[in-house]
Formats: C-alpha cells, structure tokens, sequence
C-alpha cells in the first residue's frame, strides 16, 4: 500500500517535471501562424466558454437594445473599430485578418448573444486579439456595440453602408444623441484621451482662419492603421462613382492627371460643396468615424469637429467665396492624398478675409466608398494683402 503510493507520487512528480522541461525547453510552437495541436483547442476553447459562460450569466440586459439610436451609434463604433478584425456585409478580408489566430469570427455572420457579447466586449479574450474595450469605453457604449451586432447578421452591403453612413460620431455622446444613450451621462472619450494629439496651440473662437499655419505637418495618415485597415478588396459601392460624376465642376480638369486617383478628387469636391452649402449631414457623411481634422495646429476627432468647429467653419464659409486653384491627388499606400489650393476672399467677423488656404485630405476606400479619414488645414494671408 505505502509502496504503491510512493510509486504514485513517483510518476506525478515525473509527470509534473515533464511538462515543466517541455515548457521551458521551447518546443510548443507559439507562432500564429501554426496552428494548436487538437488537445490544445479543446483544452482552451472548453476554459474560454466555460469563464465567458459563468462570468456573463449574472449580466443585466438593458432594456432598451431595440432602440434605432443605440444601434445606430454602435454602428458607428463597429464600422471605426472592429470590422478590421471581424468584417462587415461586404467585406471579404482585411489586411489584419488572415494572420490572426485564433480567427476573430465574422460577426456579420454569426449572431452573438448579448450578455457573452457584453462581457467579451468589455474584458477582451486572453492570449488572442481580441481587446478589452472596457479600458475606453463605458458600459453605454458597449451596450451599443451588442445591440448593432444584435442587428448585424443578414445585413446586406447595402444596408451596412447606409446604417454606417448615418451613424453619429463614434465617442463622446454628441448633441444629436443626448437623451438617447441608456442612463444617460455616457462619458466615454476614448477617442479625446487615447490619441495623441499635436501639440495645440490654443485656437481662438471662431477658430482661427487666419492663423499662420501654412506647411503645417500634413495629417497623420497612418493613424488609420487599426480602424480603417485596407479594405482593397471591398467592392466600390455606387456612392463613389456618383460623387464622381457630379465632382467634375469643381476638379476643373485635375482628375485627369496621370497618378492621379479621381473618384478621391471627387469626394474632396463634394466634401467643399457641402461645406459650403452649410449642409452638416452632408460633410459628416464624407468623414469616416475615426477620422481626425487638424485646423490651425489642432487635432480634432470627428465627435469633437461635428460638435464644435464645424458649426464655425459653415458660419466661416457664409462670409467668404472659396475659388480653387489647384486639386491634385496620388496614392500613398492604401490611402488616396488629395490636395487642393485655394483663395478665400471676403468678410468674417466683421474682419476682410483674403487667404491662400491648403487642405489636404487623407482618403481610405471603404466599404461605404472613398471615405476621409483625416483633414489638414492651414491658411495663409494672401502676399501683399492684410487680412
Ligand atoms: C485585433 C482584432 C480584433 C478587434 C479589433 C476586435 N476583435 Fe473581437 N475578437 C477578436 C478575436 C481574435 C476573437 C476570438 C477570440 C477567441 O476565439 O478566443 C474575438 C471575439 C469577439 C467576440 C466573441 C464572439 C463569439 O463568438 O463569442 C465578440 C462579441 C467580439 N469579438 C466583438 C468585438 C467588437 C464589438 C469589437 C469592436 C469594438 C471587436 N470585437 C474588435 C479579435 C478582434
């Protein structure tokens, strides 16, 4: 009896060394591009079900997951944060996704239940890609994220696009939605807090047209690099070939460059014309979520410009007729670069304005067409004018 238990322990300890030797001498491939033995998954995929299972079951599902606002804003966070990794109605890779493993499942595809989604959403999954949201963004807005992907599964391109394409800003809960979030004080601004911004001086309101910001760094364009990923092999919807037929008013010829990338030159146009027509829906539509504005040496995230500079830049434009001198665009990467020259003559704030201004856009073909993910801006007074 005692020697059988020694013998017991023997072959334990032995059991116990040999795992330890095999850990420690490296040999369990942890690449992701090879995949876990069949042991392996089922040992993991049985602990990942049964925590997410037993952690989520006490959850509370807000009442109110069937309301268009809050689908409509977790819209808005899907299509900025977590199509890259998970896809879209429409969407048939991204550049992300082939490599990750285990796979993110394609949730345009698989209907998730609330709670599990919740939980995942918030908390992350250990040793896979998947992120802790909870870091950034406060329960309400998780909330919103579970009740688009409540709607998501049998979403045609189509409807995907024109739900994204409506969708409010993805962060701080704008003017538009106020009263429309669960529990109201939704204060989540991951976006204002988690970026880097450039070092800002202080712009004064209204912000300053006039500023000598010319040659000012260009946008950022590489910031797009999580969100917007490179969606080449996403079919060009409608919207960008109708923008580009009307944009050849303002392109003056330009789209025809050699190098050049006129379906971009074209949203750029139609991006100046809603401007200047004051038409806010219109200009939000062009920006993708996760899109960044760069004004007289400030960065802003598209929530904060459609809050507050946007209002000021119409008012601006009211005063002003913009004539274009120079559109030019080029490919960089997976990004579309299009710049444009202009003069801006008139009045602002009782002030003469005459100002040579250059903006440069960064544009990323997405799912919903050419969309902006970053502005530049600057101006500078005309030579030999005082403005
Ligand atoms: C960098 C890639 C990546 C991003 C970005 C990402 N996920 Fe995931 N997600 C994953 C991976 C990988 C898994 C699967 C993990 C596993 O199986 O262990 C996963 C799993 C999930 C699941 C669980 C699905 C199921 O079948 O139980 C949900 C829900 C989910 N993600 C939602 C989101 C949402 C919402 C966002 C955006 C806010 C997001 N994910 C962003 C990689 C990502």
């Amino acid at each position: 009896m005692k020697n059988t238990l020694i013998a017991l322990l023997g072959v334990a300890l032995a059991a116990a060394l040999g795992i330890f030797a095999f850990m420690w001498l490296g040999i369990y491939h942890m690449g992701a591009d090879s995949p876990h033995w069949k042991a392996t998954v089922a040992m993991l995929t049985m602990m990942r079900e049964r925590s997410i299972e037993k952690h989520a079951a006490s959850i509370q599902v807000p009442a109110d997951l069937d309301d268009p606002a809050i689908i409509l804003k977790g819209a808005g966070q899907y299509a900025a944060m977590c199509a890259g990794c998970h896809l879209a109605p429409g969407m048939a890779d991204s550049e992300i996704r082939p490599g990750l493993y285990p796979q993110p499942p394609d949730l345009g595809k698989v209907r998730v239940d609330p709670r599990q989604a919740f939980w995942v959403i918030k908390h992350g999954i250990k040793m896979s890609a998947m992120p802790a949201w909870g870091f950034s963004h406060d329960d309400a807005a998780i909330w919103s994220m579970v009740a688009f992907l409540q709607k998501l599964p049998g979403m045609t391109p189509a409807e995907y696009r024109a739900i994204v394409a409506k969708a409010p800003p993805d962060e701080e809960m704008g003017p538009m939605d106020s009263g429309a979030m669960m529990g109201g004080g939704h204060a989540h601004g991951h976006d204002d807090a988690g970026r880097a911004v450039a070092a800002a001086p202080a712009t004064p309101a209204p912000h300053d047209h006039g500023s000598y910001a010319h040659g000012a760094a260009r946008a950022e364009s590489g910031m797009q690099d999580m969100p917007g990923m490179d969606m080449r092999s996403v079919a060009r919807p409608a919207f960008a070939a109708s923008t580009q037929a009307r944009g050849h008013d303002a392109a003056s010829g330009a789209a025809g460059r050699p190098g050049g990338v006129p379906a971009a030159e074209a949203v750029a146009a139609e991006f100046a014309r809603a401007l200047q027509r004051g038409d806010r829906a219109d200009v939000l539509a062009l920006l993708a979520p996760a899109a960044r504005i760069r004004e007289g040496g400030e960065t802003q995230s598209r929530g904060t410009y459609a809050r507050h500079h946007l209002d000021a830049d119409i008012a601006f434009l009211r005063g002003v007729r913009v004539t274009l001198h120079d559109r030019r665009s080029h490919m960089d990467g997976a990004h579309a670069v299009v710049t444009s020259v202009s003069t801006v003559r008139g009045r602002a704030g009782g002030k003469p304005v005459a100002l040579r201004s250059r903006e440069t856009l960064t544009l990323t073909r997405s799912n919903s067409g050419w969309l902006i993910v970053a502005v530049d801006w600057s101006s500078a007074p005309l030579p030999g004018e005082d403005a």
